[in-house]
């Protein structure tokens, strides 16, 4: 423990007393190597850095105290009606260095595991759609925080993280620091979040394209405008009222399916009819996204992103049927699937490898494999088989994504050599 003349205050709903050890008394840019986490950063106003905490990484952000208690708290906010953003640990004032002067107040969060940054994907060699990837993932994250009433002020891909599902990304709000919370957004203050969006967006592809991170024919005006036709229809999706004739009572069900089919849940439908009886109207009330990642943890525990639950799904299914199980409770089927089928085949992944992806993600990436490879071979090819050409052939030569992202213990490489340079 330092012995300088701080007087620390910390405010956090659980407080880490691993926190205490960490050099409150030293300016954040001069924090020794041995207590930071090596690992990739967007571009930011403030100095944030990446620190080890009791086994696991926290994000450090240096801010002014006011502004450091407001971002908490709507942090908490957002964490409490479970839209995608970083989860808030606490906020440290009363920072002195050791002669006394005083050091700016900073707010932690949990470092999000498996979580790039977009400078950090545009490193690797990608795909030629991942910036259309990444704004229909924004897309996403932007009508559920719109719908939960919160203006963001800020968006851009800088305060934006994203994590690999499936063939898609999830996207998670990073910087809460512009954003307010209202009972409903009004349509101005949705249209400004989204103009606010399109500027930021053009001009982060730009750079991008100026440090040849991006091909220049990609059409960066073109991909910022599709994030508000994305918003648009999804937003439409959702929330739209619908009339019909009364004998098109179908209409309701066909609703909610749609509504499913786009990972979201119908909490509450409003269903009217006119005077006369003839027209029926439905608007859905309050939608909760995740249908399919609550369905699998539900059936198996398991903690996954909504498209990678939506491939596991699939796969349960078909084990359902290849094991002519139909009529059996679904529960009990999922709980048999998972031993015999999920688990065995993320295990026989070897360990030194499987800091690569999330196991969800090597799940789906076995079943393209295992689709291939049936092509292929014109059979269906068996899942050990499947297992031992993936880790062999594919998974050495993908990037070591959780280095990347320092989450495994005792890892003292310095990855920072493998990362776009990320001015501050
Ligand atoms: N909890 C976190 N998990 C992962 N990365 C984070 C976290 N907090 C901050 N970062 C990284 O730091 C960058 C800057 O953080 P941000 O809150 O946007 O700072 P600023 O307010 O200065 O813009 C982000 O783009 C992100 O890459
Ligand atoms: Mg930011």
């Amino acid at each position: 423990m330092s012995t300088t003349p701080q007087r620390l205050q910390i405010t956090a709903a659980s407080p880490d007393p691993g926190l205490l050890d960490l050099p409150w008394d030293v300016p954040l840019e001069e924090w020794p190597a041995s207590v930071l986490a090596a690992l990739p950063r967007g571009i930011s106003r403030h100095i944030v850095r990446f620190a080890r905490l009791s086994g696991r990484v926290i994000a450090v952000k240096e801010i002014g105290e006011t502004v450091a208690y407001r971002e908490y708290e709507l942090l908490r906010q957002l964490s409490k009606i479970d839209v995608p953003s970083v989860e808030p640990v606490g906020v440290i004032t009363g920072r002195r260095d050791p002669s006394g002067e005083p050091l700016e107040a900073v707010l932690v969060t949990e470092h999000l595991q498996f979580s790039l940054p977009y400078r950090a994907l545009f490193s690797q060699s990608l795909r030629p759609d991942t910036a259309t990837r990444l704004i229909d993932a924004l897309a996403v994250l932007l009508v559920r925080l719109h719908l939960a009433g919160f203006y963001w002020g800020d968006v851009s891909l800088s305060n934006t993280l994203f994590r690999r599902d499936a063939e898609t990304f999830e996207a998670y709000l990073v910087d809460a620091e512009t954003g307010d919370l209202h009972d409903k957004l009004s349509d101005g203050q949705r249209a400004y979040d989204l103009d606010v969006a399109r500027v930021n967006i053009i001009g982060e592809l730009m750079d991008l394209q100026a440090g040849e991170f991006l091909d220049e024919d990609v059409d960066a005006v073109a991909i910022g405008d599709a994030l508000a036709e994305r918003y648009g229809e999804l937003w439409r999706a959702l929330t739209e009222v619908e009339s019909f004739a009364y004998g098109d009572r179908w209409r309701v069900q066909a609703r909610i399916d749609r509504l499913n089919d786009l990972g979201f849940d119908v909490g509450e439908l409003d269903i009217t009819t006119d005077v006369d009886g003839t027209t029926v109207r439905i608007q859905p009330k309050v939608v909760d996204a995740g249908h399919h990642s609550r369905r699998l943890m539900r059936l198996t525990g398991l903690d996954v992103g909504e498209n990678q639950a939506r491939r596991l799904l699939n796969d349960l299914d078909e084990y359902r049927a290849v094991t002519d199980r139909q009529a059996e409770d679904e529960s009990f089927v999922a709980h048999d699937w998972l031993t015999e089928v999920f688990e065995p085949a993320v295990r026989a992944v070897p360990r030194e490898l499987r800091g690569k992806l999330e196991p969800a993600q090597i799940f789906h990436e076995l079943l393209d494999h295992r689709w291939y490879l049936s092509q292929q071979q014109g059979r269906d090819v068996p899942m050990e088989e499947v297992v031992a050409s993936y880790v062999g052939t594919i998974l050495p030569l993908r990037p070591d994504e959780q280095a990347i992202l320092g989450g495994v213990e005792g890892d003292t490489r310095d990855h920072t050599d493998q990362l776009p340079v990320v001015p501050e």
